[in-house]
């Protein structure tokens, strides 16, 4: 594929204010009507919607069935993103066309992920080649470090990878090291540092040995506070433990950046860089060589296997009509909670304790690149944008907050995500280490747990069954489980490095899906910029006692006084 938008911008018409349209009060309109439908009428009238209202790709069976839309719901949704030209603004990323208007930039993740054979050239740039040589890099690299060539200063094979990076040079490899923990094939631990917090360094290099311990030290711009801080420490606590000069830096220091300036002047030798480009955002960078810690702890070919499942999901969202499409389906029902039902927030929780921080990847994922108040052309947006999202693994929540997402006054619409075949498994013993009874392992219990709560939140259960059961009436309002709250299930065979690609890609696109219609530009991240350069400043005022305390408002000049005396200045 050669893009024929080159140098273009790709959305410089802005979409008609979305809002405005026909399509959009249509929507509203409908929403009145369906409002006060409860999902056990709409199962009721439609006992099909359980097996047809489910999309399978790659390997993720995924079923909206118990969301609160009717078929017509969905129908208005694709006329919505017809209208506000979804398909082109698809197919204009994936052609490389510059997107992200504020950055003037494309906007490629999607490159990252091509195989070898294919073509993509963009602004003259022969995308391909340059993704699957870096991938080459980093596979000879990773083979030297697993197989012990790669030594130390005092000639030892490393031991501990330590990631120093932020926000997308660190999210996205911790979340997937530890959700592929039983496809770690080395002997090698990896470690992620991320925050400017001194305590995360320290306690991460405490159980450390600077002669075989290596930094990553990831950072698109080379020029992100938290990680130039943390990797400078490092270096001090490898010379120190070392008693060595700074010719050690070059067997102990690696970096991952676009800026090969900036990593040179830090003293890290070019040769042991590996670059990536502006095109991807650091949201969208874990399969980029920021992904290298996990390349090392598993391996250039499942590093592979873990390209190919994003890759299988973006020809999925690139090629599959709307209809069925399932990062546009996810993605329109998200929009609709969020711009017609008033929902707050979406929960995501996976039932995979390995999957512990993937609610947190997708904050970043989602936060960054949709929380935003005007348009591509910079117009104020009229309607409500960014999806909050959070979440923690299932079990533990429904110990925590599922009471309010079962009887709260909000509506919460939750991601549940499982798998069939489980990465580890016990039987289900008595206190007595006898087999209890019960059948099944403690998968089996897991997932259990998983169908029961979509089960419960979707249809509740009524004061009049709860009478039945001889409640005492002062306690059946109590005991009313309200239902009608909306979950998507997805399930796979289980977690492989393709699955945890693919429900990457998943997410990546519906993002995608609801920018697109919101207008905005998902893809570059401004609001997080004066907040940077504030703290520099306010660093110079809580630090130095001669400073005048007044900077400020009254508010925060009282605080820097309060911790200056605190700190004896
Ligand atoms: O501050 C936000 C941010 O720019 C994120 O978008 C990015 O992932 C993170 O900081 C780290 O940036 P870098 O990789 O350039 O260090």
């Amino acid at each position: 594929m050669t893009s024929d938008l080159d140098g273009t911008d790709g959305n410089t018409t802005d979409n008609p204010d979305i809002t405005a349209t026909e399509a959009w009060q249509a929507l509203t309109a409908h929403q009145a009507q369906v409002d006060s439908l409860h999902l056990r009428e709409v199962f009721d009238a439609d006992p099909a919607r359980g097996r047809e209202l489910t999309v399978d790709v790659g390997d993720l069976h995924i079923d909206y069935a118990k969301h609160r839309v009717l078929r017509e719901t969905l129908d208005l949704l694709f006329a919505l993103a017809r209208e506000a030209g979804l398909e082109e603004r698809r197919d204009a990323m994936f052609a490389g066309a510059h997107i992200n208007t504020s950055e003037d930039r494309a906007v490629l993740h999607t490159a990252l992920r091509l195989p070898a054979d294919a073509e993509l050239v963009v602004d003259g740039q022969d995308i391909v080649t340059d993704v699957h040589a870096v991938l080459d890099a980093m596979g000879a690299f990773t083979d030297r470090l697993r197989s012990g060539e790669w030594k130390g200063h005092t000639g030892k094979s490393i031991t501990d990878v330590v990631n120093i990076g932020i926000g997308g040079s660190d999210l996205g490899p911790v979340m997937v090291y530890q959700a592929l923990r039983h496809y770690v094939d080395t002997p090698i631990r990896c470690h992620f540092v991320s925050n400017v917090d001194p305590a995360d360094l320290v306690a991460t290099l405490a159980d450390l040995d600077p002669e075989t311990t290596l930094f990553i030290i990831a950072s698109k711009t080379f020029g992100t506070l938290e990680t130039l801080t943390n990797a400078a420490a490092a270096r001090s606590w490898l010379l120190t433990g070392l008693d060595a000069g700074t010719d050690a830096v070059a067997k102990h220091f690696v970096a991952v950046s676009t800026n090969a300036d900036r990593v040179a002047a830090f003293g890290i030798d070019t040769a042991n860089m590996f670059g990536f480009w502006d095109w991807v955002g650091g949201r969208y960078s874990v399969d980029s060589a920021i992904g290298l810690s996990v390349m090392a702890a598993v391996g250039r070919e499942r590093f592979g296997e873990f390209l190919a499942g994003f890759h299988l999901v973006d020809e999925h969202f690139r090629t599959a009509p709307l209809e069925a499409n399932a990062p546009v389906i996810l993605g329109l029902i998200g929009l609709w909670y969020s711009n017609f039902w008033d929902a707050q927030s979406r929960v995501v929780l996976p039932y995979s304790n390995d999957m512990a921080r993937f609610a947190a990847y997708l904050q970043q994922l989602t936060m960054e690149s949709n929380g935003k108040s005007v348009t591509a052309t910079g117009r104020p947006v009229t309607t409500d944008t960014g999806e909050v999202f959070w979440g923690e693994p299932g079990t533990n929540g429904q110990h925590a907050f599922y009471q309010l997402l079962h009887q709260g006054t909000r509506m919460v619409p939750a991601d549940f995500i499982g798998f069939a075949r489980p990465t580890d498994d016990l039987p289900v013993l008595s206190a007595h280490g006898e087999a209890d009874g019960e059948p099944g392992s403690m998968h089996d219990l897991l997932m259990s747990n998983y169908f029961a709560q979509t089960k419960v939140l979707a249809f509740g259960k009524t004061a009049e069954e709860i009478a039945a059961e001889g409640v005492a009436p002062d306690v059946v309002p109590h005991k009313v489980m309200p239902g009608n709250r909306p979950t998507t299930s997805i399930l796979a065979p289980e977690l492989t490095p393709s699955v945890i690609g693919q429900l990457i890609a998943l997410y990546e696109h519906q993002v995608f899906v609801e920018g697109a219609i919101w207008g905005i530009n998902p893809f570059d991240q401004w609001g997080v910029e004066l907040g940077k350069t504030q703290a520099i400043e306010l660093l110079g005022v809580i630090t130095d006692a001669q400073a005048p305390v007044a900077q400020s408002d009254s508010s925060t000049d009282e605080l820097v006084r309060w911790y200056r005396t605190q700190r004896g200045r």
